[in-house]
């Protein structure tokens, strides 16, 4: 049967206004298309039984907390930012492993998120899962920030109970829902952004001065393949450093690697054939405007065998 948008957004909606009546809910959103999408759905279905709100974890990239609030709320949606950087800097400090940071990130992402709906006096987390992040937890490739019941979270532990509307479909058919609720093609169209944010391109040790390095990289690798409009294009920091020579001294610096492919629904990605000069113009700014980067990388392996993300 053809996927019909309209009926999925009618029956998501009333299902929501069923399930939640005359209580409370929070939805959280990161600006992505699954969080945004969800929160309109909510927004429709709850009105101001509805609370939204951007968590700052200090993992976003540069000025996305004011810059997704403004954006939602011109368009009508009022998003209340919650600060809580310090609190994931503290739970991620001196942890390495790819799966122990995602699952760090993800016990204060959901303790964060329990003390808002307790501040709210609301029973319902509304939140954007879709069907690849279902798969991939299921298939033990990686647990999705988000994936409660296959990771054995009782969301009730953090006192309330998980509503996911989109858990049924893939980013293109969310985008279609996008489109239909009249969201801004800025929005749907956007690049896919993890739930862990810049934690996920961070190899090795997260801490807000690693981050922000990566978060300098990751603009300037943004602005010079825009135009390209890549599936996804970023910058993630290893852990290991390597020699060059700066102002003809010795120097052991920092290595960044370039990422950027092409995909459908994430599942699989091929690299994005991007030409020399623009790739030597990233080299060039990541190396000028974050003088500890002495290495700048091309990544060439498709998904599979990678993942797009590097944890
Ligand atoms: P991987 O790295 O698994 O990524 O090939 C597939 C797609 O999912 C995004 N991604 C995430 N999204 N929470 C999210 O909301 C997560 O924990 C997460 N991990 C990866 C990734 O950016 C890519 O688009």
């Amino acid at each position: 049967m053809a996927w019909e948008t309209k009926k999925f957004i009618e029956e998501r909606i009333s299902e929501m206004k069923r399930i939640v009546g005359d209580k409370k809910a929070v939805v959280a959103t990161s600006g992505g298309v699954d969080s945004v999408t969800c929160a309109f759905l909510a927004h429709r279905a709850l009105g101001k039984k509805l609370t939204i709100i951007f968590i700052d974890d200090g993992l976003m990239r540069e000025g996305e907390p004011t810059k997704v609030s403004e954006e939602l709320g011109n368009l009508g949606v009022e998003v209340k930012i919650v600060d809580a950087k310090e609190e994931f800097f503290r739970a991620l400090g001196g942890i390495e492993d790819p799966e122990e940071k995602r699952k760090k990130f993800r016990d204060t992402f959901y303790r964060v998120l329990g003390k808002v709906v307790k501040e709210n006096k609301a029973n319902y987390l509304i939140q954007g899962t879709i069907a690849a992040d279902i798969s991939e937890t299921e298939r033990g490739i990686k647990t999705q920030h988000n994936i409660l019941e296959q990771i054995g979270i009782d969301p009730r532990d953090y006192g309330f109970q998980v509503i996911e509307p989109l858990r049924e479909i893939y980013k293109p058919e969310v985008r279609d829902v996008a489109r239909e609720l009249g969201l801004p093609e800025e929005i749907y169209q956007r690049m896919p952004f993890p739930g862990p944010g810049l934690a996920t391109r961070v190899v090795g040790e997260v801490s807000p001065e690693r981050v922000e390095m990566v978060r300098k990289a990751t603009r300037i690798v943004e602005e010079e393949t825009e135009d390209l409009r890549p599936f996804q294009a970023f910058a993630v920091l290893m852990k290991d450093r390597a020699t060059g020579t700066v102002g003809g001294k010795r120097a052991f610096g920092n290595i960044i690697v370039v990422r950027s492919v092409e995909s459908k629904n994430a599942m699989t990605a091929t690299v994005s054939r991007i030409s020399w000069e623009v790739l030597e113009k990233i080299q060039r700014r990541i190396t000028e405007e974050i003088p500890s980067v002495i290495k700048v990388l091309f990544d060439i392996t498709p998904k599979p065998p990678s993942t797009i993300e590097y944890i």
